[in-house]
């Protein structure tokens, strides 16, 4: 497979970045939104995202956007203001080809260069295996779980909820920018 360019989100990938998001927000559980959010609320939430000097990227693949990852704000009170929460989309048909991994590995080494301290994962589902391996392969640890808090699909869901430090640890292989990329988590 051709190796994805991460890089910053800009402007002109809202238009695919809308596009993967509204299929999870019809179709799946991933997210609690149940009317996807056009291309300019998409903006609007990104600029909010920049404006706090928080990363947004993409994964390009062929010059097409078929990922993207995002740190927001854990909580807006200033004691929080060391921990952040990723957001990873990867598109359907380009599932299981290491994108998600890329996306939140770079999305770590962005949050842990801003001097962030602690990354949550809110995860839809706890049926969720994608995203829970995901995050597990990336070094966060689960601590806990609302049960049946979400109402989508004709279905209750669970927000499982998994943490990760970003305080560089010797071992960390994620921090570990030595390692081939291939050889991560
Ligand atoms: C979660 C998601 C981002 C993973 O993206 P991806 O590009 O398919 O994941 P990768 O190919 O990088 O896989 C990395 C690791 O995650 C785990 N994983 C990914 N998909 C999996 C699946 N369907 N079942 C079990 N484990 C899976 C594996 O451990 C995998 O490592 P491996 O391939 O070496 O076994 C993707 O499934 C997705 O976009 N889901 C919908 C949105 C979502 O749930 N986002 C997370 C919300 S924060």
């Amino acid at each position: 497979m051709t190796k994805p360019l991460i890089r910053t989100a800009q402007v002109k990938d809202f238009v695919s970045i809308q596009s993967i998001y509204a299929i999870e927000v019809r179709e799946h559980t991933a997210t609690f939104e149940i009317t996807p959010p056009d291309i300019e609320e998409m903006t609007l939430r990104w600029r909010h995202i920049t404006d706090m000097g928080l990363p947004y990227l993409v994964a390009e693949l062929d010059g097409d956007v078929v990922g993207y990852a995002y740190a927001s704000s854990y909580r807006s009170r200033p004691a929080y203001s060391h921990t952040v929460e990723d957001s990873v989309y990867v598109a359907r048909e380009k599932h299981r080809q290491g994108l998600g991994r890329s996306l939140l590995t770079e999305l770590i080494h962005h949050c842990r260069d801003l001097g962030k301290r602690q990354m949550i994962a809110i995860i839809g589902d706890s049926r969720h295996n994608a995203s829970i391996r995901l995050h597990e392969k990336a070094g966060f640890r689960h601590v806990g779980t609302l049960e049946q808090v979400g109402w989508k699909l004709d279905q209750w869901i669970d927000s499982v909820i998994m943490q990760r430090s970003l305080v560089s640890e010797p071992d960390d292989e994620v921090f570990n920018r030595d390692a081939p990329a291939d050889d991560i988590g």
